[in-house]
């Protein structure tokens, strides 16, 4: 994460008090929207992606849109991380703690084969509930998780070093 990328920076904006006052929502609609600047998030996001893959998991919604676009020019499937009663088949599940509660993501049971190579996608990590969580439920499929890339890290936040304490290499474009 450094000024290489600042033309992507530039292309996500802030919207100020969403989903409530206070936050300032780090919104990359806008880079959706730039062919030139999407494109070029999806190569440099492959390009730090280190070793063969099998599978590209991108965590529902906006996560599956990034890890879609990876999966042709990394060679590898996509596994869907979805919010829970989502998916058809048998799935597993995993909860994380939100600001007040909790919720719940799942995947299905045989969506992979134990010892496949995963890497785990998402649009942004803010304090990294989510993405632990992922993990957590890749691992107990018997994924080899052992990196991740993000569009955006929000590093205040902490999210970004508890997946590296977890074992994970963190990669992201912005901060
Ligand atoms: C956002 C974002 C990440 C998560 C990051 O998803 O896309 O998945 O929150 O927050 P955390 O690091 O604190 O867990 P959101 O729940 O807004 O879902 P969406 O993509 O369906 O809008
Ligand atoms: N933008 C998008 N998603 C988010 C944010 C944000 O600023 N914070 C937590 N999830």
């Amino acid at each position: 994460t450094d000024d290489r990328n600042a033309d992507l920076r530039a292309l996500i904006r802030t919207i100020p008090d969403f989903p409530k006052p206070g936050v300032q929502f780090r919104d990359i609609t806008t880079l959706l929207l730039d062919s030139v600047g999407f494109a070029a998030a999806i190569a440099r996001m492959a390009a730090g992606t280190q070793g063969p893959v099998d599978l590209v998991a991108g965590i529902e919604a906006r996560g599956f849109i990034f890890a879609a676009a990876l999966a042709a020019p990394l060679g590898a499937g996509v596994l869907l991380i979805r919010k829970d009663g989502k998916l058809p088949g048998t799935t597993i599940a995993e909860d994380y703690a939100l600001e007040y509660g909790t919720d719940r993501i799942a995947m299905h049971a045989d969506a992979l084969v134990p010892g496949q190579r995963v890497l785990l996608v998402d649009d942004l990590i803010a304090t990294g509930g989510t993405a632990r969580a992922a993990v957590r439920l890749l691992r107990k499929a018997g994924a080899m998780v052992t990196q991740a890339q993000f569009l955006v890290d929000l590093p205040d936040l902490g999210g970004a070093d508890a997946l590296r304490a977890d074992g994970l290499a963190v990669d992201s474009l912005v901060a």
